[in-house]
């Protein structure tokens, strides 16, 4: 049940966190500015991508929030437009800070960082959530394990089906 609820609970940050790949946003959000010798983000955060991981985390949320009444006894956290919201900015904001991090040490857009490419989405989300509900050590700690053989499957699946140009 942990586990179940763990991933219910979470499902609008990956939904956030995996929307910008299919989007393929053209305006970077740092507008091609440096911080030094690197790009501020670089090109793969972009303002569509950006908008659109949001949008479409507050959605999947809304759409959790019309199908809990029928999973009543199931012992699943509430929904709530609030609660997808900060999961959605809180996924967003983690992924843009990963990148932040990842050019300050110089690594190109794109190149693979395990476990920050797994972990700084899920991190951000899960703080920002924690404004709104109690996430108890147990679900912060099966998300921590989880989201990384997760984060794994979907990219290989997405690069199987050519959606992602790198399995990772
Ligand atoms: N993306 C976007 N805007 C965001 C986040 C992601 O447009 N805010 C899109 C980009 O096309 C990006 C893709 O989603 O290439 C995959 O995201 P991610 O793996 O986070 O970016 P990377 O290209 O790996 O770049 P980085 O090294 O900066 O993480
Ligand atoms: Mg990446």
């Amino acid at each position: 049940m942990t586990v179940l609820n763990a991933l219910w609970l979470i499902f609008p940050a990956y939904c956030a966190n995996a929307a910008p790949v299919l989007i393929k946003g053209r305006r970077p959000l740092d507008r091609g500015r440096r911080l030094g010798r690197y790009r501020l983000l670089g090109d793969g955060k972009t303002v569509e991508g950006t908008l659109g991981g949001v949008l479409v985390g507050v959605l999947v949320g809304i759409g959790q929030m019309q199908l809990q009444p029928s999973l009543a006894g199931w012992g699943l956290t509430a929904m709530t437009v609030q609660l997808a919201v900060l999961l959605s900015t809180g996924a967003i904001l983690g992924d843009i800070a990963g990148a932040f991090i990842k050019r300050r040490l110089g690594i190109a857009r794109g190149r693979p960082v395990f476990p920050l490419d797994q972990l700084d989405f899920l991190v951000v989300a899960l703080v920002f959530a924690s404004a709104a509900v109690r996430i108890d050590l147990v679900t912060a700690a099966v998300l921590v394990i989880a989201t990384p053989v997760l984060h794994k499957t979907t990219n290989v699946i997405a690069f199987v089906v050519k959606m992602k140009k790198a399995p990772w």
